[in-house]
């Protein structure tokens, strides 16, 4: 089948966390107005589209994920005149732009749950989820992503409310209609302004269990991807449907297949997700090196399972939630560095699917060395480290786990500069800028040829400039090799091949048989001022792209 084209499948994504991205106003903290300030720079760099983390009004407990007001923008960010401005000067450049949706809870601050929690009897009570309390505890013995039960007990009415993550993100009860009808109008408003689209936050926990569900191996499953959910998405698919925008769940707990159901062409609920098979495999307490074979496999079963237009999906390697993805995958050595983040950079923008990249990753922007908790903002962060101290972990041990799993390591401020606040704001900003920026910033990376920033430019002009990168089918080749990740793609008669060894080691393999690289053009490599030794033999974090000539 061909794949039908659209703006969101050819587009380059650009994940802004707007706190951290650039400030403005000389409070410490990033502004709307700094995200206008670098428009020029993500237009340079190829964007097509950003998605911008919430600025809604917001008591900031998790960082604007708990929104008191979903049509106001929280004046620490700007106001809504500027977040107009921002829109209409982003549509200029031809940038679209991207919101979050965070409709799975809504902060405890939100007028609605302030309604909720004032009486069994309020109009309100029903849009989110009560319980009586079970003998002198929670109604059972569910437990929050974010640490402790996930209920909250509420003196004034005796009943517990239901929270997936901080006790002060209660969740929405979907099963009320008059919910949804308020999402789906909240929804349409944004709409109207002329927003294009959804990054739909935490979407896969709308729907709960029967409360009398015992936790087995996932504590959260009672709460994740449950049956009868696809109800609720399939109201939402139709709010969507109306418009020609872009949507991207995220889906912690949906497997590949069930992509075709959650991301199908026909009657998907999103154009694409944010799955969570590969990222897992980093997400680990303990630092185990990257199991490429596993890797490979986890996103070509993505790959496959929404192969020649059976649908499309969400290409990341980080986000505002994980450790950067040069630290967990790639190498922070010097030696290394430069050439793993390129690496890292061609495991991902070259697949089927629409690339989302994270502010710093294209300028290879590490983990923060912390050194103590009280650097760390981050309130599930927060949480796990007083649990491991509960639990008899020794503080050193409790922040060594941090330092590899915090969320604050992709958080810390963008890297403008070398300057005393990276060229990102005027004070100290309200998380610690890595002390690395000496060494990592945008500003030097621009004038040097070799960057890693100017190696994604050329990723980005490589795929928008060849079809065969964007709809062309996708083949995994050297399933079973331990160091190389080897991948075609393939559109008609145009043929690309992308080779990457994802070790710190020497690799070497025998290519397909369909591949004889001397009949190919050498059109990208991360090796600078070396020349390729031989064509079967890849030095540590050595990646290249060939396409094949046709004479
Ligand atoms: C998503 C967000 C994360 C947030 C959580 C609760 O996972 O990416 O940052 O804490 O939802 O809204
Ligand atoms: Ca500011």
């Amino acid at each position: 089948m061909m794949i039908k084209k659209a703006w969101w499948k050819e587009a380059v994504g650009y994940q802004i966390y707007p706190r951290s991205f650039l400030d403005t106003n000389g409070d410490g903290i990033g502004d709307l107005n700094g995200i206008r300030a670098k428009l020029d720079y993500l237009k340079d760099l190829g964007i097509g589209f950003i998605w911008i983390t919430p600025v809604y009004e917001s008591p900031n407990v998790d960082n604007g994920y708990d929104i008191s007001d979903y049509q106001r923008i929280l004046s620490t960010f700007g106001t809504m005149e500027e977040f107009d401005l921002l829109l209409e000067e982003a549509h200029e450049l031809g940038i679209k732009v991207i919101m979050d949706l965070v409709v799975n809870h809504t902060s405890s601050q939100h007028p609605w749950f302030l309604e909720s929690r004032s009486s069994r009897k309020d109009d309100y009570r029903d849009y989110y989820i009560w319980a009586d309390g079970q003998l002198d505890g929670p109604p059972n013995d569910w437990t929050s992503i974010f640490g402790g039960s996930a209920w909250e007990y509420d003196e004034a009415t005796n009943q517990y409310y239901f929270h997936a993550f901080a006790k002060e993100q209660p969740d929405l009860n979907w099963e009320n209609p008059r919910v949804k009808r308020d999402v789906f109008t909240m929804i349409n408003w944004w709409l109207d302004k002329g927003v294009d689209g959804f990054r739909v936050d935490a979407i896969s926990h709308i729907k709960k269990a029967p409360l009398e569900t015992v936790t087995a191996d996932d504590p959260f499953a009672p709460f994740k991807n449950v049956t009868g959910i696809e109800n609720h998405l399939e109201e939402l698919r139709d709010v969507f449907k109306q418009r020609d925008i872009l949507t991207v769940g995220e889906a912690n707990g949906v497997g590949a297949n069930e992509a075709q159901q959650w991301v199908g062409t026909e009657a998907g609920y999103f154009n694409m997700l944010f799955e969570f098979d590969h990222i897992s495999l980093w997400n680990k307490t303990e630092q185990e090196g990257l199991d490429v074979i596993q890797f490979k496999q986890a996103l070509t079963a993505w790959q496959q399972a929404l192969a020649h237009g059976k649908g499309w999906n969400a290409l990341y390697m980080e986000n505002h939630d994980i450790p950067r993805s040069v630290s967990s995958f790639g190498s922070e050595e010097t030696v290394f560095w430069r050439a793993s983040a390129k690496a890292l950079a061609l495991s991902f923008l070259l697949l089927q699917g629409t690339p989302f990249i994270y502010q710093g990753q294209e300028i290879g922007m590490t983990n923060m060395p912390f050194q103590s908790i009280d650097e760390i903002d981050a309130v599930d962060t927060r949480n796990f480290y007083y649990d491991m101290l509960q639990t008899g972990v020794a503080p050193e041990k409790a922040l060594e786990i941090i330092r590899q799993t915090a969320r604050d390591n992709s958080r810390t401020p963008m890297q403008w500069t070398a300057e005393e606040f990276a060229g990102f704001s005027k004070r100290q900003p309200w998380l610690k800028i890595n002390p690395n920026k000496q060494s990592i910033n945008v500003l030097d990376e621009q004038a040097d040829p070799h960057s890693i920033l100017n190696f994604y430019k050329e990723i980005i002009r490589l795929r928008r400039e060849n079809e065969a990168l964007i709809y062309g089918d996708y083949t995994l080749y050297l399933p079973e090799h331990p160091q190389l990740f080897v991948y075609g793609r393939r559109l008609g008669e145009e043929r690309f091949v992308v080779l990457i060894n994802l070790s710190k080691e020497f690799a070497s393999a025998d290519l397909p048989e369909n591949v004889h690289i001397e009949d190919w053009e050498l059109v990208l490599s991360n090796l600078t001022g070396r020349k390729i030794q031989q064509h079967t033999l890849f030095a540590p974090f050595e990646a290249r792209v060939y396409h094949f000539r046709n004479e």
